[in-house]
């Protein structure tokens, strides 16, 4: 039997009509069977150590929901050339506590979604330096720089260019290949 993967999405932002849950609607409707992908909500309380000893109930929530994935998406819009605080704030609950880091070996990809031009670049590439740290291997290629994503996307995870679905299709299909090579367990 062909094996399926489990995928968790994080959407990078909080608000509700964000074109970048649209994006991952669309990825997630784009994925090859092979990847079963859910999305793992991020509004959690900031990080702070000291509260380690009684974890809020969404950091317990987060990773718990994060520590069976597979593998890990990561759709971010880009604020100030860089990635939101509430998505790195997610993977420094993530990595905690010391030791118990629920990104370690995960396979993971990127994309960023801008309604600018660059496509949420500078967001990319600072996710991606982070994501060395806590040791998840990012997909290579292709990039995912989506741009003057404002009209791209329906609520449903409707595409309304072909060339944007074509190259969501391609993404994720690369992405699988990259999870199938490289997810714990499944060698
Ligand atoms: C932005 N935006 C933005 N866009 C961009 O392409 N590069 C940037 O550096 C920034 N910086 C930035 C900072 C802050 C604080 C905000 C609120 C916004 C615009 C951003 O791309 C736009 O608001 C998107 O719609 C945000 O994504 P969601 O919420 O629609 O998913």
């Amino acid at each position: 039997m062909a094996t399926i993967y489990d995928v968790a999405v994080l959407v990078g932002s909080l608000r509700k009509a964000s074109i970048t849950r649209k994006a991952a609607h669309a990825l997630i409707a784009a994925a090859p069977p092979a990847l079963r992908c859910r999305i793992v909500e991020i509004d959690l309380p900031l990080y702070n150590e000291d509260h380690e000893a009684a974890p809020p109930e969404g950091w317990v929530r987060f990773r718990r929901e994060m520590a069976g994935a597979d593998a890990v998406l990561f759709a971010t819009p880009e604020y100030n050339r860089s990635l939101p605080g509430n998505l790195k704030n997610a993977v420094d609950v993530g990595s905690r506590p010391y030791g118990n880091s629920i990104w370690n070996g995960k396979p993971g990809a990127i994309v960023s979604i801008s309604p600018g031009k660059i496509g949420g670049m500078g967001a990319n590439m600072a996710l991606r330096q982070t994501l060395v740290f806590v040791n998840v291997p990012v997909m290579q290629q292709p990039e995912a720089y989506i741009g003057g994503a404002a009209e791209l996307f329906g609520d449903d995870g409707a595409v309304k260019n072909a060339d944007t679905a074509k190259f969501l299709t391609a993404y994720m299909a690369a992405f699988a290949a990259w999870v199938a090579k490289l997810a714990p367990g499944h060698a």
